[in-house]
């Protein structure tokens, strides 16, 4: 990059991100302007591109634990690092290029730190969590000739924070409002709230932020599972609406400790996965459920523990949810969620001018931002870390 370049600031930015469902590569294609309050982000391209089956599958066995060599380990690495580059490729196509990548990467494993967030007894010699997303920025940023900036939950682990969520401080500034307090709910593999607070006074101080459990990760599992295959997700949430919500085990799965655990906290598939989706089928079995009440009552356990989560760890209850994230659109898991939450209007963040599909790609489009004008990316009120800290290590595009 040539010296004088340095100090321009780039408004064409590039998020990517794949999340626990390890269904495609979500990438945004923004114009980002202003910093903080007002900053304003504007989608010019989304698109979602999914892994390649075989890299699919690897994924998602590495992330259920199963061993794999150091060199295994870089050849999944770099194949990620691949797709995440043509990803970024291909959403330029007919627009003009982007100065600037974020990318979150793909997490193959999660670990809270000690005891805050797993439901059990870490066994780690470390009281630091750890968090591994692969898909190295160095070959995004060689392959697309484009800055890269990606691991952007290290800085926050290493002293002490959770790693996670990151996209509270984005949504404090892109869906704040002056009067209303508002839930800002992904709903991914692994569904995580922002509470955003009205916008006044000490309102950033007050945000607050955690994962409160499955999203689709049990709905998908128990999809493949149920249908043999045949399925991966339960489009619309029409399979889990032609069937009833066991209201008892529902009850019963969320007496689970990760419930009950006060924020920060978060979580991953090493909980909310395949392990855990046969002890709800097992648990199952002594209801006589058929397939469509198994995936009610599972799409009724993420709507009961996001709403159960609002009630126990909120300090007030939101005027308004915003629904983001794959699971925003299972429109069982949206009226179920809305029934539990009565008078509180809930819709998705496209109502509110912000695509609901790529919204976590845009934001990590704002910390890569954030990260090259020097803007702290976390919020400790919502990673648990002591203090607001650069997120994300930047990869120059040129060598
Ligand atoms: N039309 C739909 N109906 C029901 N579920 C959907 C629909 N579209 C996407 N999803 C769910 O959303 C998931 C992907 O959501 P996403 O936000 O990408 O999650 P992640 O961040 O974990 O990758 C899919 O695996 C699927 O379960
Ligand atoms: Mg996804």
């Amino acid at each position: 990059m040539h010296p004088t370049e340095k100090a321009v600031v780039p408004t064409r930015v590039i998020g990517l991100i794949s999340g626990t469902s390890v269904d495609g590569i979500d990438a945004a294609l923004v114009e980002i302007s202003g910093t903080e309050l007002d900053l304003k982000v504007e989608l010019v391209a989304g698109a979602t591109y999914p892994y390649p089956a075989k890299l699919r599958e690897r994924i998602l066995a590495v992330g259920a634990g199963v061993a794999i060599s150091m060199a295994e380990l870089a050849e999944i690495d770099d194949a990620i690092a691949q797709v995440f580059a043509q990803a970024a490729q291909n959403i330029q196509i007919g627009h003009q290029p982007a100065t600037l990548i974020g990318s979150h990467g793909q997490t193959v494993y999660h670990r809270p730190p000690a005891d805050r967030g797993i439901g059990k007894k870490s066994t780690a010699n470390s009281p630091l969590g750890y968090s591994l997303q692969l898909g190295r920025g160095a070959l995004i940023a060689h392959l697309t000739n484009i800055a890269t900036v990606s691991n952007f939950r290290v800085a926050d682990i290493a002293i002490g924070g959770h790693g996670a969520p990151l996209v509270p401080r984005v949504d404090a500034y892109l869906l704040s409002h002056p009067q209303e307090g508002r839930c800002i709910q992904n709903i991914g593999g692994i569904s995580n709230v922002a509470y955003i607070p009205p916008r006044y006074g000490d309102w950033l101080s007050k945000i607050r932020g955690w994962d409160t459990g499955p999203g689709n990760s049990l709905l998908d599992l128990a999809v493949e599972h149920l249908s043999g295959g045949a399925k991966t997700y339960d489009e619309d949430g029409n399979w889990a609406a032609s069937g009833t919500p066991c209201h008892q085990l529902v009850e019963q799965w969320l007496n689970q400790d990760y419930f009950h655990l006060p924020p920060p906290k978060s979580t991953g598939r090493e909980l909310f996965g395949v392990t855990y989706l046969h002890q709800c089928l097992k648990d199952a079995q002594a209801y006589q459920l058929n397939s469509a009440d198994v995936l009610a009552t599972l799409t009724e356990l993420t709507a009961a523990s996001i709403f159960h989560s609002y009630r126990t760890f909120l300090p007030e209850m939101p005027q308004r949810v915003l629904l983001c994230g794959g699971g925003s659109r299972n429109l069982y898991l949206k009226q179920r969620l809305q029934l539990l939450l009565r008078s509180i209007p809930v819709s998705t963040t496209d109502e509110v001018g912000l695509s609901a599909d790529f919204k976590e790609a845009i934001a990590f489009a704002v910390l890569a931002y954030w990260r090259h004008l020097g803007i702290p990316g976390n919020l400790p009120t919502a990673t648990g870390a002591p203090q607001e800290v650069l997120l994300g290590e930047i990869h120059q595009g040129q060598f």
